[in-house]
Protein backbone atom coordinates (compact mmCIF):
# COMPACT_ATOMS: atom_id res chain seq x y z
CA UNK A 1 0.00 0.00 0.00
CA UNK A 2 1.41 3.52 -0.90
CA UNK A 3 0.93 6.17 2.07
CA UNK A 4 -2.27 7.88 0.52
CA UNK A 5 -3.86 4.23 0.82
CA UNK A 6 -2.39 3.74 3.95
CA UNK A 7 -4.00 6.76 5.18
CA UNK A 8 -7.66 5.64 4.02
CA UNK A 9 -7.80 2.71 5.67
CA UNK A 10 -6.76 3.66 9.02
CA UNK A 11 -9.14 6.96 8.51
CA UNK A 12 -11.93 4.55 8.30
CA UNK A 13 -10.42 2.43 11.40
CA UNK A 14 -10.28 5.59 12.73
CA UNK A 15 -13.75 7.42 12.04
CA UNK A 16 -11.70 10.32 11.65
CA UNK A 17 -11.91 13.50 8.97
CA UNK A 18 -9.77 14.61 6.69
CA UNK A 19 -10.13 18.67 6.01
CA UNK A 20 -7.75 20.04 4.43
CA UNK A 21 -7.46 23.68 2.90
CA UNK A 22 -6.58 24.61 -0.86
CA UNK A 23 -2.98 25.59 -0.08
CA UNK A 24 -2.34 22.31 0.53
CA UNK A 25 0.27 19.79 -1.52
CA UNK A 26 -2.37 18.33 -4.10
CA UNK A 27 -1.64 14.75 -2.92
CA UNK A 28 -2.80 16.25 0.82
CA UNK A 29 -5.80 17.43 -0.95
CA UNK A 30 -6.59 14.55 -3.33
CA UNK A 31 -6.68 12.39 0.42
CA UNK A 32 -8.95 15.11 2.28
CA UNK A 33 -12.27 14.27 3.02
CA UNK A 34 -13.37 18.03 2.26
CA UNK A 35 -11.08 20.78 0.45
CA UNK A 36 -12.32 24.36 1.11
CA UNK A 37 -11.51 27.83 2.18
CA UNK A 38 -11.98 28.97 6.00
CA UNK A 39 -15.40 29.02 6.01
CA UNK A 40 -16.57 25.91 4.31
CA UNK A 41 -13.78 24.13 6.60
CA UNK A 42 -15.35 25.76 9.83
CA UNK A 43 -18.44 24.65 8.99
CA UNK A 44 -17.29 21.15 8.07
CA UNK A 45 -15.68 20.91 11.50
CA UNK A 46 -19.10 21.92 13.20
CA UNK A 47 -20.79 19.75 11.62
CA UNK A 48 -18.71 16.30 11.16
CA UNK A 49 -20.04 12.92 13.17
CA UNK A 50 -16.25 12.05 13.21
CA UNK A 51 -14.22 11.12 16.25
CA UNK A 52 -11.16 12.64 14.97
CA UNK A 53 -10.46 15.85 13.01
CA UNK A 54 -7.42 16.02 10.96
CA UNK A 55 -6.60 19.86 9.87
CA UNK A 56 -4.56 19.85 7.08
CA UNK A 57 -3.93 23.70 7.32
CA UNK A 58 -2.57 25.82 9.20
CA UNK A 59 -2.79 26.61 13.22
CA UNK A 60 -5.19 29.39 13.58
CA UNK A 61 -7.52 26.80 11.29
CA UNK A 62 -7.43 23.55 13.32
CA UNK A 63 -8.03 26.18 16.48
CA UNK A 64 -11.00 27.17 14.92
CA UNK A 65 -12.01 23.42 14.58
CA UNK A 66 -11.56 23.19 17.70
CA UNK A 67 -13.44 25.89 19.46
CA UNK A 68 -16.55 24.93 17.10
CA UNK A 69 -16.50 20.98 17.97
CA UNK A 70 -14.05 20.85 21.39
CA UNK A 71 -15.54 16.84 21.86
CA UNK A 72 -13.46 15.92 18.93
CA UNK A 73 -9.91 15.12 19.05
CA UNK A 74 -8.14 18.05 16.63
CA UNK A 75 -5.03 16.48 15.23
CA UNK A 76 -2.84 18.52 12.93
CA UNK A 77 0.49 17.33 10.65
CA UNK A 78 2.42 19.78 11.99
CA UNK A 79 1.96 22.08 15.07
CA UNK A 80 4.95 24.57 13.31
CA UNK A 81 2.66 25.43 10.73
CA UNK A 82 1.50 28.90 12.07
CA UNK A 83 0.27 32.19 10.15
CA UNK A 84 2.45 35.24 9.08
CA UNK A 85 -1.14 36.99 9.28
CA UNK A 86 -2.19 35.67 12.69
CA UNK A 87 1.35 36.59 14.36
CA UNK A 88 1.05 40.29 12.88
CA UNK A 89 -1.61 40.60 16.02
CA UNK A 90 -0.23 39.61 19.38
CA UNK A 91 -2.70 39.50 22.07
CA UNK A 92 -1.35 42.04 24.51
CA UNK A 93 -0.47 44.81 21.76
CA UNK A 94 -4.28 44.14 20.36
CA UNK A 95 -5.34 44.29 24.19
CA UNK A 96 -4.31 47.63 24.70
CA UNK A 97 -5.22 48.86 21.31
CA UNK A 98 -8.65 47.77 21.97
CA UNK A 99 -8.50 49.56 24.93
CA UNK A 100 -7.60 53.05 23.48
CA UNK A 101 -10.54 52.56 21.30
CA UNK A 102 -13.69 51.70 23.86
CA UNK A 103 -16.79 52.52 21.97
CA UNK A 104 -15.29 50.76 18.92
CA UNK A 105 -16.38 46.81 18.18
CA UNK A 106 -13.93 44.38 17.00
CA UNK A 107 -14.44 42.63 13.58
CA UNK A 108 -11.52 40.01 13.13
CA UNK A 109 -10.48 38.07 10.06
CA UNK A 110 -10.46 34.63 11.14
CA UNK A 111 -6.42 34.50 10.19
CA UNK A 112 -6.12 35.47 14.09
CA UNK A 113 -5.02 33.66 17.20
CA UNK A 114 -7.36 31.87 19.25
CA UNK A 115 -6.89 34.83 21.54
CA UNK A 116 -7.68 37.32 19.37
CA UNK A 117 -11.04 36.02 18.59
CA UNK A 118 -11.69 36.33 22.42
CA UNK A 119 -10.79 39.82 22.32
CA UNK A 120 -13.24 39.89 19.27
CA UNK A 121 -17.38 40.61 18.89
CA UNK A 122 -17.85 38.96 15.41
CA UNK A 123 -15.19 36.67 13.33
CA UNK A 124 -15.17 37.09 9.29
CA UNK A 125 -13.62 34.69 6.64
CA UNK A 126 -12.97 36.17 2.74
CA UNK A 127 -15.79 34.86 1.57
CA UNK A 128 -18.25 36.94 4.33
CA UNK A 129 -16.16 39.52 5.30
CA UNK A 130 -18.68 42.13 3.65
CA UNK A 131 -21.66 40.70 4.73
CA UNK A 132 -20.11 40.72 7.94
CA UNK A 133 -19.38 44.41 7.69
CA UNK A 134 -23.16 45.81 6.30
CA UNK A 135 -24.73 43.32 9.20
CA UNK A 136 -23.52 45.86 11.85
CA UNK A 137 -25.33 49.28 12.12
CA UNK A 138 -23.73 52.34 10.39
CA UNK A 139 -23.23 54.33 13.06
CA UNK A 140 -21.35 51.61 15.05
CA UNK A 141 -17.25 52.14 14.99
CA UNK A 142 -15.83 49.47 13.92
CA UNK A 143 -11.71 47.81 14.63
CA UNK A 144 -11.04 45.87 11.65
CA UNK A 145 -8.03 42.82 12.55
CA UNK A 146 -5.88 41.64 11.78
CA UNK A 147 -5.29 42.34 7.96
CA UNK A 148 -4.70 46.16 6.42
CA UNK A 149 -5.62 45.07 3.22
CA UNK A 150 -8.77 42.97 3.76
CA UNK A 151 -10.23 45.75 5.72
CA UNK A 152 -9.45 48.53 3.40
CA UNK A 153 -10.81 46.38 0.62
CA UNK A 154 -13.92 46.26 2.94
CA UNK A 155 -13.96 50.14 3.39
CA UNK A 156 -13.80 50.69 -0.38
CA UNK A 157 -16.95 48.27 -1.01
CA UNK A 158 -18.96 48.97 1.90
CA UNK A 159 -18.01 53.24 2.31
CA UNK A 160 -17.51 52.33 6.04
CA UNK A 161 -13.97 54.06 7.90
CA UNK A 162 -13.06 50.67 10.43
CA UNK A 163 -9.92 51.52 11.95
CA UNK A 164 -7.22 48.42 10.70
CA UNK A 165 -5.07 46.97 12.90
CA UNK A 166 -1.67 47.11 10.52
CA UNK A 167 -0.96 43.25 9.98
CA UNK A 168 -0.85 41.49 6.38
CA UNK A 169 -0.18 38.10 5.11
CA UNK A 170 3.75 37.64 3.92
CA UNK A 171 2.52 35.57 0.93
CA UNK A 172 -0.12 37.86 -0.20
CA UNK A 173 1.77 41.05 0.59
CA UNK A 174 4.49 40.58 -1.76
CA UNK A 175 2.28 40.04 -4.76
CA UNK A 176 3.78 43.02 -7.09
CA UNK A 177 1.95 45.02 -9.22
CA UNK A 178 4.70 45.11 -11.73
CA UNK A 179 4.43 41.78 -12.23
CA UNK A 180 1.29 41.54 -12.99
CA UNK A 181 1.33 44.22 -15.42
CA UNK A 182 4.12 42.53 -17.27
CA UNK A 183 1.85 39.23 -17.11
CA UNK A 184 -0.98 40.84 -18.24
CA UNK A 185 0.76 42.63 -21.47
CA UNK A 186 2.36 39.34 -22.11
CA UNK A 187 -1.31 37.58 -21.95
CA UNK A 188 -4.26 40.27 -22.67
CA UNK A 189 -6.63 37.48 -22.91
CA UNK A 190 -6.09 36.39 -19.25
CA UNK A 191 -8.37 37.53 -16.48
CA UNK A 192 -6.90 38.43 -13.24
CA UNK A 193 -8.45 36.93 -10.50
CA UNK A 194 -6.85 38.21 -6.33
CA UNK A 195 -7.48 37.40 -3.02
CA UNK A 196 -8.43 40.32 -0.81
CA UNK A 197 -5.44 39.45 1.11
CA UNK A 198 -3.27 41.39 -1.78
CA UNK A 199 -2.36 44.87 -1.42
CA UNK A 200 -5.09 47.58 -2.85
CA UNK A 201 -2.87 48.56 -6.07
CA UNK A 202 -3.31 44.39 -6.97
CA UNK A 203 -6.97 44.53 -6.48
CA UNK A 204 -7.61 47.74 -8.20
CA UNK A 205 -6.55 45.74 -11.40
CA UNK A 206 -8.50 42.73 -10.58
CA UNK A 207 -11.65 41.69 -12.85
CA UNK A 208 -12.41 39.45 -9.86
CA UNK A 209 -11.67 39.75 -5.84
CA UNK A 210 -12.21 36.42 -3.70
CA UNK A 211 -12.29 34.20 -1.49
CA UNK A 212 -10.12 30.61 -2.47
CA UNK A 213 -13.38 28.81 -3.24
CA UNK A 214 -14.66 32.06 -4.69
CA UNK A 215 -11.64 32.32 -7.16
CA UNK A 216 -12.02 28.50 -8.08
CA UNK A 217 -15.82 28.82 -8.76
CA UNK A 218 -14.91 32.07 -10.71
CA UNK A 219 -12.64 30.00 -13.08
CA UNK A 220 -15.75 27.10 -13.36
CA UNK A 221 -18.20 29.76 -14.39
CA UNK A 222 -16.22 31.84 -16.70
CA UNK A 223 -16.19 31.80 -20.06
CA UNK A 224 -12.45 33.09 -20.42
CA UNK A 225 -9.53 30.51 -20.86
CA UNK A 226 -6.60 31.88 -19.05
CA UNK A 227 -6.75 33.76 -15.70
CA UNK A 228 -4.15 35.43 -14.13
CA UNK A 229 -4.34 34.10 -10.32
CA UNK A 230 -2.71 36.43 -7.35
CA UNK A 231 -2.95 33.95 -4.92
CA UNK A 232 -1.04 31.03 -3.10
CA UNK A 233 -0.36 28.34 -5.23
CA UNK A 234 -2.23 25.35 -3.80
CA UNK A 235 -5.26 26.78 -5.48
CA UNK A 236 -4.52 26.03 -9.15
CA UNK A 237 -4.53 21.86 -8.15
CA UNK A 238 -8.49 22.55 -8.05
CA UNK A 239 -8.59 24.99 -10.89
CA UNK A 240 -6.89 22.76 -13.05
CA UNK A 241 -9.07 19.72 -12.10
CA UNK A 242 -12.03 21.45 -12.49
CA UNK A 243 -11.38 23.34 -15.80
CA UNK A 244 -8.61 21.46 -17.48
CA UNK A 245 -8.51 22.89 -20.66
CA UNK A 246 -7.85 26.35 -18.93
CA UNK A 247 -4.85 28.18 -18.66
CA UNK A 248 -3.57 29.26 -15.02
CA UNK A 249 -0.80 31.58 -14.37
CA UNK A 250 0.63 32.55 -11.04
CA UNK A 251 1.72 35.51 -10.23
CA UNK A 252 5.54 35.72 -9.83
CA UNK A 253 6.71 37.32 -6.42
CA UNK A 254 10.86 38.23 -8.25
CA UNK A 255 12.60 37.24 -10.95
CA UNK A 256 13.95 33.85 -8.90
CA UNK A 257 10.49 32.42 -7.42
CA UNK A 258 7.74 31.87 -10.30
CA UNK A 259 5.59 30.53 -7.32
CA UNK A 260 3.84 31.80 -4.43
CA UNK A 261 3.82 29.11 -1.84
CA UNK A 262 2.81 29.94 1.87
CA UNK A 263 5.82 27.74 4.01
CA UNK A 264 3.30 27.59 6.93
CA UNK A 265 0.90 25.41 4.51
CA UNK A 266 3.73 23.52 2.96
CA UNK A 267 4.92 22.33 6.27
CA UNK A 268 2.88 20.13 6.25
CA UNK A 269 3.14 16.56 3.65
CA UNK A 270 1.63 13.19 3.21
CA UNK A 271 3.73 11.53 5.37
CA UNK A 272 3.82 13.74 8.49
CA UNK A 273 -0.48 13.28 7.96
CA UNK A 274 0.14 9.76 8.12
CA UNK A 275 2.04 10.09 10.73
CA UNK A 276 -0.19 12.06 12.98
CA UNK A 277 -2.89 9.91 12.18
CA UNK A 278 -0.99 6.81 13.46
CA UNK A 279 -0.05 8.19 16.64
CA UNK A 280 -3.15 10.62 17.00
CA UNK A 281 -0.76 13.41 17.47
CA UNK A 282 0.09 16.69 17.72
CA UNK A 283 -3.11 17.05 19.41
CA UNK A 284 -4.16 20.93 19.21
CA UNK A 285 -5.66 21.85 22.50
CA UNK A 286 -7.21 24.79 24.33
CA UNK A 287 -8.05 25.85 27.38
CA UNK A 288 -11.95 25.34 28.04
CA UNK A 289 -12.00 29.24 28.84
CA UNK A 290 -10.43 30.03 25.57
CA UNK A 291 -12.74 27.68 24.31
CA UNK A 292 -15.96 29.16 25.46
CA UNK A 293 -15.00 32.46 25.28
CA UNK A 294 -13.63 32.61 21.06
CA UNK A 295 -16.83 30.50 20.28
CA UNK A 296 -19.27 33.38 20.23
CA UNK A 297 -18.01 35.60 17.77
CA UNK A 298 -17.26 32.73 15.54
CA UNK A 299 -21.07 31.22 16.14
CA UNK A 300 -21.96 34.85 15.43
CA UNK A 301 -20.26 34.81 11.87
CA UNK A 302 -21.41 31.12 10.99
CA UNK A 303 -24.77 32.74 12.17
CA UNK A 304 -24.63 35.76 10.05
CA UNK A 305 -23.37 33.66 6.98
CA UNK A 306 -26.96 31.52 6.32
P1 LIG B 1 -9.60 31.60 2.33
O1 LIG B 1 -10.56 31.70 3.45
O2 LIG B 1 -9.96 32.44 1.17
O3 LIG B 1 -9.39 30.17 1.95
O4 LIG B 1 -8.20 32.19 2.81
C1 LIG B 1 -7.41 31.58 3.74
C2 LIG B 1 -6.03 32.10 3.74
O5 LIG B 1 -5.24 31.77 4.56
C3 LIG B 1 -5.67 33.04 2.73
O6 LIG B 1 -4.35 33.37 2.86
FE1 LIG C 1 -1.41 32.90 6.69
FE2 LIG C 1 -0.84 34.03 4.38
FE3 LIG C 1 -0.29 31.47 4.72
FE4 LIG C 1 -2.84 32.28 4.48
S1 LIG C 1 -1.24 32.37 2.93
S2 LIG C 1 -2.03 30.86 6.00
S3 LIG C 1 -2.72 34.27 5.53
S4 LIG C 1 0.65 33.19 5.85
Amino acid sequence: MNVAEKISKLKKQKNAIILAHYYQVPEIQDVADYVGDSLGLSQSALETQASIIVFAGVHFMAETAKILNPAKKVLIPDMNAGCSLADSCPPDKFKTFKEQHQDHIVISYINCSAEIKVLSDVICTSSNAIKIVESIPKEQKIIFAPDKNLGGYINNITGRKMILWNGSCEVHDVIKAEEIIRLKAENPDAQLIAHPECQAVVLEMADYIGSTTGLLDYTIKSTHQKFIVATESGILHQMRKSSPKKEFLIVPTDEKCSCNDCPYMKMNTLEKLYNCLLMEQPELKLSADVIEKAKNPILRMLELSK
